[in-house]
C-alpha cells in the first residue's frame, strides 16, 4: 500500500477480530512510530505494550477509576473506549518524555510517531483507533506502569545523548494515548472531510 493509499483509506477501527497481532507486526508498528520525526531528535517517545492479562488488568483499573472521579460531559466516550481497548488483541500505551518547561514539543513529536503507527497498521491490514480517553485516568494507569513493567530496560545511552542539550530525560513522562490495535472486524465508510479552502489561508497567490 503506498502512502496516499495508507492516508485515504485509514479509518478509526473499534471492532477487532479474535485473532492474534504477532510481536514481529508489533514490532514493524513501533519501528514505524520511531521513525517520526522528534524535536531536537530526542525522541520523545515511550511505548509501553499490553496483551492477555495484562491488559485485562489495565482496562479493570481504567473502569474502576473514572467511577471515583466526578463526571463532566466529555467523558462520555470513556466506557465505550474502555469497551474497545478490552476488545483489541493490543494495547499500546504512548507516553512522552520530560516536559521542557514552558515550550511543548514533546506532544508534537509523540503526536507523529502515534501517526506514523496508525499509517504502518492499516498498510499491514491491521486496524487502530488512537484513544486519549485514557488520559481521564493517567494516575491510576501510572501506578499500573511502574508496578508491571517487565524488567529494566537500558536507558543508558537515551539518557546521554540528551544531557549534553542540558537535558535530562527520564525513561517515561505524562501520558499521551493508547493504541488499541488488532485485525479490524468492521470496514467504516470514509466520510467527507472538510474541503481544505475552508480549513485554508493563503498569504500570496499561487498559480
Ligand atoms: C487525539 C485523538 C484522540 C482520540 N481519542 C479517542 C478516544 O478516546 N476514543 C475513540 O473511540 N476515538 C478516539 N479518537 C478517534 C477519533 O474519534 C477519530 O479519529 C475521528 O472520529 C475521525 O475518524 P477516523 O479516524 O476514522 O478518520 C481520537 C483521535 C485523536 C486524533
Amino acid at each position: 500500500m503506498d502512502i496516499d493509499e495508507a492516508i485515504r483509506t485509514r479509518r478509526s477501527i473499534r471492532k477487532f477480530k479474535d485473532k492474534q497481532v504477532t510481536k514481529g507486526q508489533i514490532l514493524d508498528i513501533l519501528d514505524a512510530g520511531n521513525r517520526a520525526p522528534s524535536a531536537k531528535n530526542i525522541v520523545q517517545w515511550r511505548f509501553h505494550i499490553f496483551q492477555g492479562e495484562a491488559k485485562k488488568r489495565l482496562v479493570k483499573v481504567c473502569r474502576e477509576a473514572i467511577e471515583k472521579i466526578p463526571k463532566i460531559p466529555l467523558m462520555a466516550s470513556t466506557r465505550n473506549s474502555y469497551n474497545i481497548m478490552e476488545q483489541a488483541p493490543v494495547v499500546i500505551l504512548v507516553l512522552q518524555t520530560c516536559e521542557w518547561g514552558g515550550i511543548s514539543p514533546e506532544i508534537q513529536s509523540v503526536s507523529a510517531a502515534i501517526q506514523n503507527m496508525l499509517l504502518k497498521a492499516h498498510s499491514m491490514g491491521l486496524g487502530t483507533v488512537w484513544i486519549n480517553d485514557v488520559l481521564f485516568v493517567e494516575p491510576a494507569i501510572m501506578e499500573i506502569l511502574n508496578s508491571e513493567k517487565l524488567g529494566t530496560e537500558n536507558k543508558t545511552a537515551l539518557l546521554e545523548s540528551t544531557k549534553k542539550l542540558g537535558i535530562e530525560i527520564g525513561f517515561s513522562g505524562p501520558l499521551i494515548a493508547a493504541i488499541a490495535l488488532g485485525y479490524p472486524d468492521e470496514d467504516p465508510k470514509r466520510e467527507p472531510r472538510f474541503n481544505i479552502d475552508e480549513l485554508t489561508t493563503w498569504y500570496e497567490k499561487i498559480e
